[in-house]
């Protein structure tokens, strides 16, 4: 089978993680990179072995040989990235949080149908065999109704004026870079919510240090979810259903364990799976998966979940007061 040549754009934290498991996936060909300095574009190129290495990144959208782009800036800059992606006939893995808002999200969903591209935010935890093992639990009835959800992710991230998770012009803030995720299960289980409350803890630069979520649904379910960057929490997953719950362990977001509970709270099975890299290698399988099959969207992470996490946000921000430059 042909290998799927992948283009890389930004050359950053993520971008090195999500190459290494490129590198370690077979079906994948290091391909293209792109970054705005020639310097890094080719010391990355000859790290990993990529075959072309340019200096823009629209010299690698438009390169017709490439057949996936992963957008791998922060998050002011996807939605441009995207467009020019798209109208230039790429498909695209674009990371999270994939827009500033769901406006500009709704604006790329439309032009990726028009263009009859494949579009998914690396949303990597829904591709990961312990989340995976979780929603199989609750589909077979494992646990019942599912009545609370309580997920958190807050790590202790030391403040850096010059760090996009600090720059109001980088799409920074906790909410779009870890409260994202919390978000991303809870609306995945129960769906979006009927009533929203937050708060947030605002700088005087206009980001959230820290957030906190009751999403409340009018069957009487309800979840809490808390983010930030000033306290370290465990950052587990709990999910409890009317017959049992189920914990994704520490860092659940990246977790490779996940523990079935009955209703009075005994374990009744644990899962384990290691990665068989770093991680990433599942949402790349699953990009592959669908580009193999001809899918426009992954039904791992639909469209309309990532656009769900979005409109919450833009609910939450609203009332908040925070608005991004680019807004
Ligand atoms: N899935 C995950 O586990 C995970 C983990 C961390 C981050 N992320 C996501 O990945 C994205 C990038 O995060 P990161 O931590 O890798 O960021 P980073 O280290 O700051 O790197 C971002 C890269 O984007 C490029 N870039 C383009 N415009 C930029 C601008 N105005 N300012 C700074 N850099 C700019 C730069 O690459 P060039 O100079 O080469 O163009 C830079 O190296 C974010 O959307 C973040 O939420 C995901």
């Amino acid at each position: 089978m042909e290998k799927i040549k992948w283009g890389v754009i930004g050359t950053g934290r993520i971008a090195r993680a999500f190459t290494a498991a490129l590198a370690g996936t077979p079906a994948a060909e290091l391909y293209a990179v792109g970054s705005r300095t020639t310097g890094k574009t080719v010391s990355f190129a000859e790290e990993y072995g990529f075959t072309k290495a340019y200096s823009s990144y629209d010299e690698l959208f438009s390169d017709e040989n490439v057949d996936v782009v992963y957008i791998a800036t922060p998050m002011a800059a996807h939605y441009e990235n995207c467009i020019t992606a798209l109208k230039n006939g790429r498909n695209v893995l674009c990371e999270k949080t994939v827009t500033l808002n769901a406006e500009q999200l709704r604006m790329l969903l439309a032009l990726a149908k028009k263009k009859e591209l494949f579009f998914m935010e690396a949303m990597w935890t829904k591709c990961r065999p312990a989340y995976l093992k979780m929603k199989e639990w609750i589909s077979a009835g494992r646990i019942g109704d599912i009545r609370y959800i309580k997920a958190d992710f807050s790590n202790l991230v030391p403040y850096n004026a010059n760090d996009r998770l600090f720059r109001p012009d980088c799409g920074g803030g906790a909410l779009l870079d870890v409260t994202v995720y919390p978000l991303t299960l809870a609306v995945d289980i129960l769906g979006k919510p009927d009533e929203i409350i937050s708060s947030a803890h605002i700088n005087e630069d206009g980001i959230d240090l820290s957030d906190t979520f009751i999403l409340r649904y009018k069957n009487g379910s309800f979840a809490s979810v808390d983010g930030g960057f000033e306290l370290p929490l465990k950052n587990n997953a709990v999910i409890s259903g009317t017959e049992g719950s189920v914990i994704l362990g520490d860092g659940f977001f990246m977790t490779n364990t996940a523990a079935l509970y009955d209703k009075n709270a005994n374990i009744t099975e644990n899962f384990e799976q290691p990665e068989r890299i770093n991680g990433y290698e599942y949402e790349i399988d699953e990009v592959h998966r669908c580009l193999r099959n001809g899918l426009k969207e992954s039904p791992l992470v639909p469209h309309s979940g990532t656009l769900d996490v979005l409109d919450i946000m833009d609910h939450a921000r609203k009332e908040w007061g925070m608005r991004f430059p680019q807004e």
